[in-house]
């Protein structure tokens, strides 16, 4: 098993004895951030009225509470509903810097019932730090994450 299959399994076994959506963002942005190296920012965005908001994250508290749909790397997936990997921020135009540490980041939205309901955002301070790999693994926590809003 490798340490993503290994992750996903923990995350699973939690969803069978977590009390909120809430405690479980919480519980996997900590498990990330602090299992995988070169996850040094792991953290949740959800759309409410209209505007990314800020809900659990782990890693240096961020600027950015609330973020426009097309603003940044954030709002350009909320806005196209698509995964974004940026593999040098530098070179990113619609990019809102949370720590001048960050060099790569990926987005992966949640799509729930057609809608766009949220996203996964990491950022490394490692310069192309993220693959397909990573984008699936982040695929298979929002699928995770789908079944709980089932319930809520
Ligand atoms: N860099 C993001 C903003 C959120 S921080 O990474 C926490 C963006 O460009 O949308």
């Amino acid at each position: 098993m490798n340490e993503f299959e290994g992750l996903l399994k923990i995350i699973e076994k939690k969803t069978e004895k977590i009390d909120t959506l809430d405690d479980l963002l919480n519980f996997i942005s900590q498990l990330l951030h602090d299992n995988i190296p070169y996850y040094d920012w792991v953290g949740f965005y959800i759309l409410k009225e209209g505007k990314l908001h800020l809900g659990p994250f782990s890693g240096k508290p961020t600027e950015h509470v609330e973020i426009n749909v097309g603003e940044g790397i954030c709002g350009t997936s909320a806005k196209t509903l698509k995964p974004v990997l940026v593999s040098d921020v530098t070179k990113e135009d619609n990019y809102l810097a949370c720590s001048v540490e960050t060099r790569s980041e990926i987005v992966v939205p949640i799509i729930y019932n057609g809608k766009f309901w949220g996203e996964i955002d990491i950022d490394s301070d490692r310069i192309n730090a993220f693959s397909e790999k990573d984008r699936l693994f982040l695929e298979k926590i929002s699928d995770i994450i789908k079944k709980l809003l089932n319930h809520n």
